[in-house]
């Protein structure tokens, strides 16, 4: 499948330093949020989410969010439950601001990340029943012999931290793997976020639904997303499309924040 993968607009938030509460290292910006907005520009009415958000009604915020201010990997879904079946919309960044491609904007009626829920950037891995990062998911830090109700349903996936993983198409680490690495970093301030994404099995060079086990780790010669170069600062919204919704697509003006 042809996808196009669309940088829309990249901004840069650097965060005044904050400083440490009675010898407690842990940094109040180093945790992963997402403030969203009505409007573009982080302007209107916003909402802060930490958590994996099914419907965004329950908060008031359906089909109304145009742009972010946020840390992690963040997906936005076209419908309740996280499905989205022509188009994903995607923040990844630390601490920074961005506005979504006019064809994400007042379309999110749900929201979740990617990633370890014990730290912003551990090793971890979120294996997605639908394209585009969409539907159920299988997710987890340890290797997997098989996955269970999940095995021969896997369509895309996100792997953050800075582990590969090898996946495999037999059980028990056997039969053709494949290698990949987070192959796109963040560093802002301190901290980092390194994430990879697939939104469909051609990019393995695979059927879809042919994942049936996890290892940590690179241990074959087949790779994809091997490490590129690491990104200084910021973070970005982007939108991928199916081919039938590639109009839709465009370029919005890059918008830079220095505080
Ligand atoms: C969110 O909106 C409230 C109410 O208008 C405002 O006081 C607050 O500063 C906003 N928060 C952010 C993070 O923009
Ligand atoms: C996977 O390996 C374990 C341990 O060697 C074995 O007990 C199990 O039967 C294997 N499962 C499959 C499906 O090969």
């Amino acid at each position: 499948m042809i996808t196009l993968f669309c940088a829309i607009l990249c901004s840069l938030l650097v965060l005044a330093s904050s400083s440490p509460i009675e010898g407690v290292t842990a940094r109040p910006d180093d945790f992963r949020y997402l403030t969203a907005y009505s409007e573009p520009d982080s302007i209107g009415e916003n909402y802060t989410f930490y958590e994996y958000t099914p419907e965004l009604s329950v908060v008031m915020m359906n089909n109304v969010i145009d742009s972010v201010c946020a840390t992690g990997f963040w997906i936005l879904y076209d419908s309740i439950n996280y499905i989205d079946r022509f188009v994903s919309c995607i923040y990844h960044g630390v601490s920074a601001c961005a506005t979504f491609a006019p064809a994400c904007q007042n379309r999110a009626s749900s929201l979740r990340y990617a990633g370890s829920p014990y730290g912003l950037n551990n090793d971890y891995y979120n294996l997605y029943q639908e394209i585009y990062l969409g539907g159920e998911e299988f997710r987890g830090e340890k290797d997997a012999a098989d996955l269970g109700d999940f095995d021969l349903t896997i369509s895309s996936l996100v792997v953050t931290g800075q582990s590969a993983w090898t996946f495999y198409r037999g059980l028990n680490y056997t039969g053709l793997p494949m290698c990949m690495y987070p192959d796109g970093h963040y560093t802002n301030d301190g901290i980092d976020i390194d994430y990879g994404f697939i939104f469909d099995m051609s990019e393995f060079g695979w059927p879809d639904n042919s994942i049936r086990s996890v290892r940590r780790g690179c241990h074959v010669q087949n790779v994809v997303r091997a490490p590129v170069n690491r990104t200084p600062g910021g973070g970005k919204t982007s939108m991928t499309s199916a081919p039938e919704e590639m109009d839709a697509m465009s370029i919005t003006s890059v918008h830079t924040v220095h505080v």
